[in-house]
C-alpha cells in the first residue's frame, strides 16, 4: 500500500506476451540443446525421441514467432533462465557420467524437467489466450501442449527399458 513498483504487467495482455516472450527463449535453448543430447544418448529409441522431438521444437519456435508477430512486429525474446538452469544441470550429470545406460537415465530425467517445464508454461499461456478471446493463438498452443504431453510420456516408457538396464 502506498509502494510505487514499476508495473512492467498493467494487464493480462502483457504478461501472455511476456511469457510467449519467454517460452520462445526456451524453445531455441532446446533447439541448441537437443543435439548435444542425441550426440550423448546411447539407446537408439532415445536418440530417435530426441530426434524427433527436434523437429517438433523447430515447430514450437516457428509458431511461437507467428503468435507474437499477430500481436505486434517484435519477435524478441526473454531470456529464460530457469531452462537454462536445467540445462545446465542435465549438462553436469552428462559430463560426470560415462556413455551408456546411467547416462542415459540422467538425459532423460533431464529431458523431462524440461517437458513438464514446457507443459505447465504452455498451460498457463494457452488459458490466457482463451481469457484474451484469441482463440487461435489457443488452438496452436494447445497443438504444440499436447506434443510437449506426448514427448514426456515416451521418455517415461523409454526410462522403464533403460532404467531397467542402468540397475544392472
Ligand atoms: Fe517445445
Ligand atoms: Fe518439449
Amino acid at each position: 500500500m502506498g509502494l510505487i513498483t514499476p508495473n512492467d504487467f498493467p494487464n493480462l495482455r502483457e504478461l501472455y506476451t511476456a511469457q510467449l516472450r519467454y517460452l520462445l527463449s526456451a524453445e531455441n535453448q532446446i533447439v541448441d540443446g537437443l543435439p548435444k543430447m542425441i550426440d550423448h544418448a546411447q539407446e537408439t529409441q532415445l536418440r530417435q525421441a530426441f530426434q524427433s522431438h527436434l523437429q517438433e521444437t523447430r515447430n514450437h519456435v516457428t509458431r511461437l514467432q507467428r503468435l507474437l508477430g499477430d500481436l505486434m512486429n517484435d519477435f524478441s525474446d526473454k531470456k529464460d533462465s530457469v531452462l537454462a538452469a536445467i540445462i545446465s544441470s542435465g549438462e553436469n550429470i552428462t559430463k560426470e557420467s560415462d556413455p551408456g545406460a546411467v547416462r542415459d537415465a540422467g538425459l532423460i530425467a533431464s529431458a523431462q524437467k524440461i517437458e513438464h517445464y514446457e507443459i505447465a508454461s504452455y498451460g498457463s499461456a494457452r488459458d490466457w489466450a482463451e481469457q484474451l478471446g484469441l482463440r487461435e493463438h489457443a488452438q496452436i498452443l494447445q497443438e504444440t501442449l499436447n506434443e510437449e504431453k506426448h514427448a514426456d510420456k515416451l521418455l517415461t516408457e523409454i526410462s522403464h527399458t533403460a532404467n531397467a538396464t542402468a540397475a544392472v
